[in-house]
């Protein structure tokens, strides 16, 4: 049996939960995800977007379930197509619905955590090209900036791309995802433009307000293994894989160059340093095997703990992965950690095992700040339509009635106590 001891975190410490605007908002008609959900054949069960959890119209609600469940801050995406319905021509009543939402966090007592990009694209955007148009970078940096001077007041951290790499991955290397490419070539240029347009965002939002934003990425760092490590071929694969969804943005930012496997260190102007924090989602470990392509299933050990995404419970590989940004400086967010299960037993334990690898990580030196759980109430999972359950708080189907699980009251105790106390692990751990 083990022994536990109560694992504190730094005084003023940021809890809360991660959403995006079209999984929860409803009614997101004007950009590139809602129309590859009304073409059929790409979500499961035909499924679409729809409504949502109506969020659009129930966010100060949520914003009062979250507060009763403790949280202290939130990270949530402006919907880019809302604000640019066009091309240069702004929705100044979608920008005063933002003001209402940020200053609702606020009444909350919840720091605003604002996404500029999470996945989806405007549709006049996506007519151009989306992100293989060389204009990408200075287009969403335009967006950024004016968002940026609207909202900075309110808005204290700003994310620049959730996930830019699984952009590439989902849209132009598996062709999932909108506008459904499979090309290396379209994927090594979509790479190099959104790492530009990460640097063009951070410029564009410090430039735009007086109000000292914390500007930074959000990156989605599996954890890459080979899957049979006495494999020279599933090292490699394993390595390239590495260099792919994490080096290359980390070291493009830390050198301000746009290096392999994208670019061959070519200099991108503003991109240095491009970072006050970084944002970390992780989710799990993904083997390599030589002959087998980047699933997001990531071929696990047939002993190993599932969730319903088919991901294997990893939860060693969060602490390595934030023992790996140790070294570049800027505190870290994990802006993203979850599981979709019908077991919130499952839930609990994950939880517990993540946030234990998070303290370990936090005592050998890694500056963390807050934890962001993916995710609030149960929403639209991309691809895997409403069939996909991650929500601390259960959507009732038709009603849309929020039921929060046990697993949301445990997070309070956590959060209104910044620990995680030894009963707790004894309980769900073991
Ligand atoms: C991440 C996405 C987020 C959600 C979770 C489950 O990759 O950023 O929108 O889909 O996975």
């Amino acid at each position: 049996m083990s022994t536990y001891t109560d694992l504190r975190f730094p005084k003023g410490f940021l809890w809360g939960c991660a959403t995006a605007a079209h999984q929860v908002e409803g009614n997101n008609t004007n950009n590139n995800w809602w129309q590859w959900e009304q073409e059929g054949g790409h979500i499961k069960g035909g499924d679409v977007s729809g409504i949502a959890c109506d969020h659009y119209n129930r966010f100060d609600s949520d914003f009062a379930l979250a507060q009763e469940l403790g949280h202290n801050a939130h990270r949530l995406s402006v919907e880019w197509s809302r604000i640019e319905p066009e091309e240069g021509q702004w929705d100044m009543k979608e920008v005063d619905h933002y003001r209402q939402v940020m200053e609702s966090l606020h009444r909350h007592g919840m720091v605003p955590m604002v996404t500029l990009h999470h996945f989806t694209n405007p549709l006049w955007f996506e007519r151009q090209g989306g992100w293989l148009n060389p204009q990408a970078p200075d287009l969403i940096a335009r967006f950024s900036g004016f968002i940026a001077k609207e909202l900075g007041d309110l808005v204290p951290f700003w994310f620049t791309i959730n996930e830019p790499m699984i952009v590439v991955i989902g849209s132009y290397l598996f062709g999932a995802e909108p506008p459904g490419q499979s090309d290396w070539g379209a994927a090594m240029t979509a790479s190099r433009h959104l790492l530009q347009a990460h640097g063009a965002m951070y410029r564009a939002v410090k430039e735009s307000t007086s109000h000292n934003p914390q500007v930074g990425p959000v990156l989605a760092m599996l954890y890459i293994e080979p899957y049979d490590p006495n494999s020279e071929d599933d090292r490699n694969a394993a390595q390239l894989a590495d260099l792919l969804m994490n080096e290359y943005f980390l070291a493009g930012i830390d050198t301000g160059t746009l290096g392999p496997p994208a670019g061959q260190g070519e200099d991108a102007p503003g991109l240095k340093d491009s970072w006050d924090f970084i944002g970390i989602n992780y989710y799990s470990r993904h083997r390599m095997a030589h002959d087998q392509p980047l699933d997001t299933a990531g071929l696990p050990p047939p002993d190993a703990e599932l969730t319903l995404m088919g991901y294997e419970v990893f939860p060693e590989g969060f602490y390595r992965q934030l023992m790996r940004l140790k070294k570049y400086g800027p505190p870290v967010y994990v802006t993203e950690n979850g599981i979709s299960t019908k077991d919130d037993t499952q839930r609990c334990r994950h939880l517990l095992r993540h946030l234990a690898e998070m303290h370990r990580a936090l005592q050998e030196g890694t500056d963390i700040r807050g934890y962001l759980h993916w995710t609030l109430i149960d929403n639209f999972e991309w691809t895997e339509g409403h069939q996909q359950w991650f929500g601390m708080v259960a959507m009732e189907p038709g009603t849309l009635k929020r039921r929060p699980h046990p697993s949301a009251y445990l997070f309070r105790e956590i959060a209104r106590g910044n620990a995680v106390t030894a009963a707790m692990l004894k309980e769900y751990v073991g």
